[in-house]
């Protein structure tokens, strides 16, 4: 018969006593292993081992049952007790079961022995498990609290009439409190930026929501982009439901995106204004050259003149504004010479002062030992008069515009709080006025392509779309400081060249627009190129004109005669102005080139700056400037007739 195995650790001093258990339990079917012990000491070595159950004798001479449970307990031992004695008094027996005894049986009758500890044993073993239950159950509590107290995200729980209940550390960090009770005491609909939102949100009949967005407040008052997920849940206390909601906070990411958004749609728009621009110039080009070639046809004084300079300012007004979307889009060939921003200031102030008028005084604090910047003059004017006309209509009923530039260095500190800054050296040019001012709001958008407060007509919203594509395209930086009533600052940061400034060349000698040099032009603008080769050919010159690069080659070699000058276009079909320059250059190398640009991404050498030595006509141009850059490249060269074969 296979006996089920008992551990059993007898208290007891007579070993009779002792005997007849084992024997009671071994009739009851167990294969009992037992050791005996009758004083405190013995029994403490014999809890190191494993035991299944404890049957104590109620009283012995150096021991007793009492002391024995006591012991059990001390040891933080759960095992089945049970006490057996030879007589049983009620009281005795309601004390030690008080005590902690299982149960208690008289020596004489041991019949009820058997069931009693099989009894016992269900009992502890259940026990165990409960206690094993909560064990894990106060652990996971403690890991789920552990987890709600460093949690990043900020976690809570709020009833639905918006009182909070719980809030995490996180959550009272992001919101900028200094303790849980200072935020618990706020209420729910006062964190959120418009209260009415928060009341909505929570009483949506939803009861789950996820990545809802939502405009918070940190007790400071600045506003915080928050994503909150959450469920309801049932709270017990009088039935009241509640909502347990995680609170991310995204201002940072959403700013990011949001800077990311804005840059690409810079980019796009840019994109268009550079393709759109390329076109204008070319229409400008001809309508601008043949209003010139009618003007001189007829004579200034006839009432059809007038008609003409109308056309002739409209279409400069145009040229003007293609000129903004060009900067804007960072497609402007660069002539990028040394410069120093004092003298640029110095050399378009007359400009500016008949630009802004009278009402407005101009001041300027203007450094004498300022270091030079790598720029193109022309965008430097286009700079300083957009944000001169700016100031101007920023100050309807006068004011001062204050002109400034300096060395400056831009520090780290300044980097981390102005996006898109760089440290380092710089030259830096101001434009500050005592006008209205802007909000923030405002503020945000100035740099995007078309954005005006100016009513239609008084702005397009370019000025500082093209002062920003500029100064980006020079490796600056700009800045503005303004307040509503309080004047407006721009601040241009251009990085420091180590060279030296360039001496301003003094202007080409005055010389006739004649010539009877042989000019290869190229241009695939039907209109455009009919209006250059008119205009060369009223003043001497022998046109050879092609639409395109092979077209031109083609007419190059069957060219008995030598051809004086290269004039062409750099955007072309197929094989553009570049290439084609540098074919004729080496069959030719007498030949002069003069290329024509409107739009200009492949001329790039590198970021669009020009090549030093290389001559370029920006359309739209006059016949004026056509002939007086024709001739002084020419000029530049030998003089005609000589040492051509
Ligand atoms: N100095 C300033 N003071 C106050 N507001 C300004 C100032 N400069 C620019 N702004 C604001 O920035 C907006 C955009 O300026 P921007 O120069 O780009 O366009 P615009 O002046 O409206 O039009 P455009 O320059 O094309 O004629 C202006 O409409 C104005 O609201
Ligand atoms: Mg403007």
């Amino acid at each position: 018969m296979n006996n089920k195995p008992l551990r059993v650790l007898i208290v007891e001093d007579s070993k009779d006593d002792t005997e007849l258990l084992v024997r009671e339990l071994e009739r009851g079917g167990y294969s009992v292993a037992y050791e005996q012990v009758s004083t405190a000491d013995a029994m403490t070595a014999a809890l190191g081992r494993t035991w299944d159950v404890v049957i104590s004798a109620y009283s012995m001479p150096a021991f007793s049952a009492m002391a024995a449970l006591a012991l059990l307990k001390a040891n933080r031992r759960d095992l089945p007790f049970v006490i057996t004695s030879g007589t049983i008094g009620e009281e005795t027996a309601i004390a030690a079961l008080k005590a902690g005894a299982h149960d208690f049986l008289v020596k004489g009758r041991l019949t009820r022995l058997v069931p009693v500890i099989e009894r016992e044993m269900r009992e502890t073993a259940l026990r165990g498990e409960q206690r094993r239950a909560q064990d894990a159950l106060r652990r996971s509590e403690a890991q789920y609290r552990s987890l709600v107290e460093h949690a990043v995200f900020g976690i809570y729980k709020a009833t639905i009439e918006g009182q909070f209940l719980t809030v995490n550390p996180a959550l009272v960090t992001m919101l900028g409190y200094d303790t849980a009770d200072a935020l618990l005491a706020v209420g729910l609909p006062n964190v959120f930026a418009d209260p009415t939102v928060g009341a909505d949100l929570m009483h949506r009949e939803r009861d789950q929501f996820t990545g809802e967005e939502a405009m918070w407040q940190r007790k400071s008052g600045e506003p915080i982009r928050v994503r909150l997920s959450g469920r309801q849940i049932e709270v017990i206390d009088g039935g009241r439901s509640a909502f347990e909601v995680i609170v991310e906070d995204i201002t940072e990411r959403h700013r990011l995106q949001e800077q990311l958004r804005q840059a690409q749609k810079m980019e796009a728009v840019g994109q268009l204004a550079g393709g759109v621009a390329h076109d204008f110039n070319n229409m400008l080009t001809a309508i601008l050259g043949y209003s010139e070639l009618l003007t001189e046809q007829i004579g200034p004084d006839k009432p059809i003149g007038q008609d003409l300079r109308a056309i002739v300012t409209a279409a400069e007004r145009a040229a003007a504004l293609t000129r903004q979307l060009l900067a804007f889009s960072r497609k402007q060939v660069l002539a990028m010479t040394p410069l120093d921003l004092t003298r640029v200031v110095r050399d378009v102030e007359p400009m500016l002062r008949r630009l802004i008028g009278e009402q407005i005084v101009i001041k300027t604090v203007l450094a004498d030992d300022l270091d030079a910047v790598m720029a193109d003059a022309t965008q430097l004017d286009q700079v300083l008069m957009n944000l001169a006309v700016n100031a101007r209509d920023a100050m309807p009923r006068g004011g001062v515009v204050t002109i400034e530039t300096r060395n400056a260095e831009l520090d780290q500190r300044y980097v981390l709080t102005h996006t898109g800054a760089r440290a380092g050296a710089y030259a830096m040019l101001s434009v500050g006025d005592s006008g209205i001012g802007m909000s923030r709001e405002v503020q945000a958008k100035i740099f995007e392509p078309f954005f005006t407060t100016k009513e239609r007509g008084r702005g397009t919203g370019l000025g500082l779309a093209a002062v920003y594509g500029i100064v980006k395209q020079l490796g600056g930086y700009v800045s503005v400081e303004s307040e509503p009533e309080r004047g407006s600052t721009f601040k241009i940061y251009l990085p420091r060249t180590n060279q030296p400034a360039a001496v301003k060349s003094t202007p080409a000698p005055v010389v006739s627009p004649v010539g009877a040099e042989s000019i290869l032009l190229v241009e695939d603008e039907d209109d455009v190129r009919s209006f250059i080769k008119i205009a060369l050919q009223r003043f001497g010159y022998q046109v050879v004109e092609a639409a395109s690069a092979p077209d031109a080659l083609t007419h190059l070699e069957a060219l008995d005669r030598p051809i004086h000058l290269l004039l062409t276009d750099v955007v072309l079909p197929g094989m553009d102005g570049r290439e084609l320059a540098a074919r004729v250059t080496r069959e030719r190398p007498d030949v002069q080139i003069l290329f024509m640009s409107g739009y200009t991404d492949r001329m790039r050498t590198t970021d669009g700056y020009l090549e030093p030595g290389v001559h370029l006509l920006e359309k739209p141009f006059t016949a004026e400037t056509l002939l007086k850059k024709t001739r002084q490249i020419l000029g530049q060269s030998r003089p005609l007739g000589q040492g051509h074969t």
